[in-house]
């Protein structure tokens, strides 16, 4: 095994508070660090550095880790691009537009949403993006779910089951039905292929009593739960994450009080997904009243045709800063330890010791730049797997 020194960084953010300025982003100056196997073995200021097998220098620009994309929708056919365009003259979005998806999903061959799926994640890697976390939930039948799930696990670990995405047409009539689907036989053919189960929880997709249904299910099963939660408006979604130990709750849109006091009293990550409100114009998530009570947030692109065509976690960071309250540094880390906590990763989000080598340059001096130069590919290498 060889190991390379990356020195000339002239801001490192580690994520380790115990380095550097102490602060929650372990900012160190002046820095070098050392990889050897994929993992980070060593890092310091450049002056302390230790010899490598190889060395690069980065000549003063800002290395961060690796972006940690916790949710995403990459498993589909076709695009809803007219639906978005609707939106902009003012047609709200629904639910129901996830069944067009579903439907071109069903007629495309695997080798079709093969290529949709590797395309996406390597424009995700040209943004910095080192971790991805993809849902299926564009199939839902039995069949399309399972092979949405074997599709996904090619090109990630964290492969989450979604058939409770939304109720297809041939159920209409009988949503029951459809969940007892989904907590059975399809859970059983999708088990394999996934780490994670999610139900969508909102009117006009599952109720509360359905993704609790689907959710224990789906953990009896050995699955790790999360939920699609208070994105179109308030209900009990987000209290039923916390109260089932969920690791994380995504979208938290519309959230009352009592939402904010479960996420800030059960560590349930609180996922907050900029790309959804700008896609469907829709107010943002009041990312500094969560953060003011103590909430962990994580941001990630919920890259997916219907409501957030978006695979850019740079543009989540700049926007969370404009329209969500947060500040550049809390975004930074919001995209990458807290994704890692909403998946619950300990390699990945951090560049300390043990962790994995997944880091990004920065064609700039610092980090800020990801949100003062908004749209800017600022993103010039990606280390990953
Ligand atoms: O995360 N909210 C539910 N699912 C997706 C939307 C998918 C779609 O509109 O196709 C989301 O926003
Ligand atoms: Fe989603």
């Amino acid at each position: 095994m060889s190991s390379v020194l990356l020195t000339g960084i002239g801001e490192l953010v580690t994520n380790d508070p115990s380095l550097g300025d102490g602060g929650p982003l372990g900012v160190v100056t002046d820095a070098a660090l050392v990889a050897e196997g994929g993992r980070v073995v060593w890092v310091g200021t450049a002056r302390e550095a230790p010899p490598a097998d190889a060395a690069q220098d980065v000549g003063g620009r800002a290395v961060i880790p690796g972006f940690v994309d916790s949710h995403s929708h990459l498993v589909f056919a076709g695009d809803r691009a007219a639906e978005f365009a609707a939106r902009m003259s003012g047609q709200p979005y629904t639910a129901g537009g996830i069944r067009s998806t579903v439907a071109a999903t069903r007629a495309a061959t695997d080798e079709q949403l093969g290529a949709t799926l590797t395309r996406l994640v390597a424009e995700m890697r040209r943004q910095g993006t080192t971790t991805v976390e993809v849902k299926s939930g564009y199939g839902l039948t039995v069949a399309d779910e399972a092979r949405s799930l074997a599709l996904a696990r090619r090109v990630t670990p964290e492969t989450t089951y979604l058939g409770a995405h939304v109720v297809p047409p041939e159920y209409a009539e009988d949503a029951g039905a459809y969940v007892d689907l989904v907590t059975g036989p399809m859970l059983e053919a999708c088990a394999p292929y996934a780490r994670w189960v999610d139900a969508f929880c909102e009117r006009g997709a599952f109720d509360v009593d359905q993704a609790r249904a689907v959710l224990t299910a789906g953990m009896a099963a050995g699955l790790r739960p999360r939920l699609h939660a208070n994105q179109l408006g308030h209900g009990p979604g987000v209290r039923l994450a916390c109260e089932l130990g969920a690791p994380a709750v995504d979208h938290c849109t519309y959230l009352d009080a009592a939402d904010v006091e479960a996420l800030a009293s059960s560590g349930t990550v609180a996922t907050l997904l900029p790309g959804v409100e700008f896609s469907t114009r829709q107010p943002y998530p009041d990312a500094r009243a969560l953060l003011d009570a103590g909430v962990t947030v994580a941001l990630a692109t919920d890259c997916n045709p219907g409501s957030s065509y978006t695979s850019s976690m740079p543009w989540c960071i700049a926007t969370a800063v404009r329209e969500m309250g947060m500040t550049p540094a809390e975004a930074l880390w919001a995209a990458t330890a807290g994704g890692a906590r909403a998946l619950e990763r300990t390699d990945v989000g951090r560049l300390a010791p043990g962790a994995r080598a997944h880091l990004a340059v920065l064609a700039a001096p610092s980090y800020l730049h990801l949100a003062y130069r908004p749209g800017v590919p600022l993103v010039a290498e990606t280390w990953g797997d």
